[in-house]
């Protein structure tokens, strides 16, 4: 089989295209998925470059996500079966035509949902919701400001925040990303290359509202760096300001005086680790996601596919805020 394989750290250019024999048959409660779509996460380019915080063993192959057909299953697995369309979260090793995944990380998928769609879902769509209704306590009519609102969690974010009642604002570079974020039920946008973020947040809070609201209720910011103040400026009394990301590479430092007056919240989000501590709300968390894609409350955005060979340019385009909304490999 064809895999990506980091041999040393450093920039996505470093990768490798190799041979590799196919996995052997998968060992008890594991199962080999043949890889129809990978998802290129703003992670695996973190690991590549060694700057997250865990560093596997080299050489290893990257890819966090995965969507396939299940090829072959080990002893001891119930429930799935060869052939079974899947989705699933593998942390490392999706960048390849085959890998191999606990069958408990393994989840059929609902008809609506195409290998590519799939393979670019789960982190981006289960962060949005876990930053919204479980850290956010987002409630029905309320106002989301989405910052990077173009990218892969921005506009899952737009997607869920309006599924749950809430009134979205993408704020993004590209008019590309902006109108994205629109044909995703972003109710107003803010150009955040020309408009003053803070100014054009509070009125169209006002005016998406309909009532002389002081702000914003919610910042969702996977992005940090220069706008997060601005941001932080927006919310309105009782606001909540979500800590997702520094997809900027610059973690802001922002004034706590701002969090005292109107009765701001700051609030951490770490789903990945969430999710690694408490699997079975996860999978709950997940399964409810799939039921609303199948009953078109969520309409997840098509990725750009590129061919497996082309994972160095899937991730430099990616840190080069090139990509509107996702990116997924094609082995
Ligand atoms: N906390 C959690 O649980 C959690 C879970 C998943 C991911 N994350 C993190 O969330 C962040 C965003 O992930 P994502 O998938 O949304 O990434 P993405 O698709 O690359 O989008 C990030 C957005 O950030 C903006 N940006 C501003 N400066 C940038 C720069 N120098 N380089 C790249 N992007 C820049 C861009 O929007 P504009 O061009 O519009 O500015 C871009 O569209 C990452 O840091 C990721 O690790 C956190």
């Amino acid at each position: 089989m064809r895999a990506v394989v980091c041999e040393e750290l450093g920039p996505p250019s470093s990768l490798v295209v190799v041979e590799r024999p196919d996995l052997p048959e998968p060992a008890t409660g594991r199962v080999t998925v043949a890889v129809e779509a990978a998802g290129v996460n703003f992670v695996d380019a973190l690991f590549v470059q060694g700057r997250y915080q865990i560093k596997p063993a080299l050489p290893f192959v990257p890819g966090s996500e995965v969507a396939g057909r299940i090829a072959a299953v080990g002893d001891g697995v119930v429930g799935l079966a060869v052939g079974d369309r899947v989705l699933a979260s593998c942390g490392l090793g999706a960048f390849a035509e085959q890998v191999s995944v606990p069958a408990g990380a393994a989840v059929r998928l609902p008809d609506a949902l195409d290998a590519a769609r799939a393979a670019t879902f789960t982190q981006s769509y289960a962060t949005a919701l876990f930053s919204l209704r479980e850290r956010g306590r987002l409630t029905p009519g309320e106002v989301v400001l989405v910052l990077g609102a173009g990218g892969g969690i921005g506009l899952a974010t737009v997607d869920v925040a309006r599924a749950l009642g809430g009134h979205p604002i993408a704020a993004a570079s590209s008019a590309a990303k902006r109108d994205a974020a629109v044909a995703l039920g972003a109710e107003a946008v803010v150009d955040t290359s020309t408009e003053p973020l803070k100014e054009r947040a509070r009125a169209l809070a006002v005016e998406l509202t309909g009532r002389p609201v002081t702000g914003v209720d919610l910042v969702m910011d996977p992005v940090g760096g220069a706008l997060a103040e601005s941001a932080l400026r927006a919310l309105g009394e009782g606001g909540r300001y979500l800590v997702v990301g520094f997809a900027s590479g610059d973690i802001p430092s922002l004034p706590l005086n701002q969090i005292l007056l109107r009765n701001r919240s700051l609030v951490g989000v770490d789903w990945g680790a969430w999710a690694m501590r408490a699997p079975e709300a996860q999978a709950a968390l997940l399964a409810e996601l799939l039921t609303w894609v199948d009953e078109g409350r969520l309409r997840p955005t098509a990725p750009a596919v590129y061919p497996l060979e082309r994972a160095a340019e899937a991730l430099d385009d990616l840190l080069s805020r090139r990509v509107v909304g996702k990116v997924a490999l094609r082995p």
